[in-house]
């Protein structure tokens, strides 16, 4: 109990009995590249990869394929989202530190789990289900900024 206590500490009154729904690979990559068109606010230079900054109280759609976590994400501390994960072929773990949040992600289903982030920390995306040769690099973030910046 004392290793819970922070990651119930940290995401509050989080209920993980999430929630799951049918769809299918073509259909959430549309949702998720509309979001990424609309609120990319930078990329990362190395990848080239999308930072998209989704209003508060939004629904936000997390990517998970062949080997990675797209896009990135910055979410405002103390504020909830409506955080959506589907994977575009493969059995992916999503696996969220260090809070220790976990979800099994797969092809043709779609989880949402409601995230209030409560510190400043980033928080980094791993894969924990083994999906072959790029499964140990398949890493995600989501930066958390302050309220109002
Ligand atoms: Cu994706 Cu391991």
């Amino acid at each position: 109990m004392f290793i819970m206590m922070p990651l119930w500490h940290i995401y509050g009154k989080q209920n993980l009995s999430n929630e799951a729904y049918r769809t299918t690979p073509q259909a959430y990559l549309a949702k998720a590249q509309a979001m990424v068109d609309q609120y990319t606010v930078r990329t990362e230079t190395a990848a080239n990869l999308p930072v998209v900054r989704p209003p508060p109280g939004s629904d936000v759609y997390l990517v998970a394929r062949l080997w990675q976590w797209w896009p990135l994400l910055e979410l405002e501390q103390g504020q909830s989202y409506r955080l959506h994960i589907s994977s575009m072929d493969w059995q992916h773990g999503f696996s969220l530190q260090p809070v220790n949040i976990n979800a099994q992600i797969l092809p043709g289903y779609e989880m949402v789990l409601t995230v209030t982030p409560d510190t400043a920390d980033s928080q980094t995306i791993i894969c924990n289900e083994f999906c072959g040769l790029g499964h140990h690099n398949m890493t995600g973030k989501i930066y958390i900024v302050g309220g109002g910046q």
